[in-house]
């Protein structure tokens, strides 16, 4: 069902400030605004990311999730509910660059958006830019449930951290969902994708150079995933991880089991810092009815339906 990671859309206090961030110290491109809401991308695709004007609603609005065809969202209209999932609405939500979707809430309390069709674009990329939206990482305080859950989108296990954490992959990627175990939902980070350990240290130096800010930890490697990662919070105050080497998932992969201890996540140094450990973004309180953002005049695409 899910055949790739899509992208997070995340409320922020001032547009024009977390814009800015993701361009200058991120490498993100804005591709377009409409209503209060700026797409932003480091590819050809319409959105890697998606900020919204919300100052009042502090959280992320939603997890976006990319499914084959039409015909996977109404395979997901049972079979995510049958997981424990409660449908929030579809088909078309007026979100520009996509086809048609689904939202959906998780058992652990997490919203997504499962999606078809993604526009390309053609517009003028930032040396030192990521080049995917590569994974999300949420809390969760009933792991198994949301486990099964994310089965049921069609995410196959990667790794496990005993009962504390568990990756997920739906193509290559190690992992482009990760569970922790915690006392209330929240998002941990999101995450993307840079060429190699030097891209990291670039993203660091933009944040010192444009915000004058430290990162929250690393650069250091990973131990599930084997990814390089660099931690930081972006202008709202959400985790975002730089990542580059993450496993490539190939044939005959078989999931491991790594041991509850604070080296299995680092392995180059010590244990992860409170601020790392602490931060958790809220969920966005879900907007009544059609949301004021998720009106682009002339972009309801050919066959939607109203
Ligand atoms: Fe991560």
């Amino acid at each position: 069902m899910v055949t790739r990671i899509g992208h997070i859309a995340l409320n922020v206090a001032d547009l024009d400030r977390a814009v800015d961030f993701q361009e200058q110290v991120v490498g993100l491109t804005e591709v377009e605004r409409t209503a209060g809401v700026a797409y932003l991308t480091c590819n050809d695709r319409h959105h890697e990311l998606i900020l919204v004007q919300d100052g009042s609603n502090r959280g992320y609005d939603h997890l976006a999730m990319q499914v084959e065809d039409a015909a996977a969202l109404e395979r997901a209209k049972s079979a995510l509910p049958a997981a424990g999932a409660t449908l929030l609405g579809g088909v078309y939500d007026g979100e520009p660059g996509i086809d048609r979707a689904l939202k959906v809430l998780s058992p652990g309390g997490h919203v997504y958006k499962l999606f078809c069709g993604m526009e390309t674009v053609d517009v003028p990329l930032r040396d030192g830019r990521p080049t995917h939206f590569e994974h999300v990482s949420t809390k969760v305080w009933n792991h198994r449930a949301e486990d099964r859950f994310l089965e049921a989108m069609g995410f196959r296990n990667a790794d496990r951290m005993g009962v504390l954490a568990s990756w997920w992959h739906c193509d290559d990627d190690h992992h482009g969902i990760a569970l922790t175990r915690a006392p209330k939902a929240e998002l941990s980070h999101y995450a993307y994708a840079f060429p190699d350990l030097n891209a990291l240290g670039r993203v660091a130096d933009r944040l010192r150079a444009h915000r004058g800010r430290k990162c929250i930890w690393g650069p250091s490697r990973h131990g599930p995933g084997n990814n390089h990662f660099l931690y930081l919070h972006d202008e709202d105050g959400a985790m975002v991880e730089c990542c580059s080497e993450l496993a490539q998932m190939r044939e005959g992969y078989e999931p491991k089991t790594w041991s509850m201890h604070p080296g299995t996540i680092n392995q180059w140094g010590g244990p992860p810092p409170p601020r790392f450990l602490l931060t958790g973004f809220p969920i966005a309180r879900p907007t009544p009815g059609r949301p004021s953002w998720a009106s682009s005049p002339g972009r309801t695409p050919a066959g939607a339906e109203a």
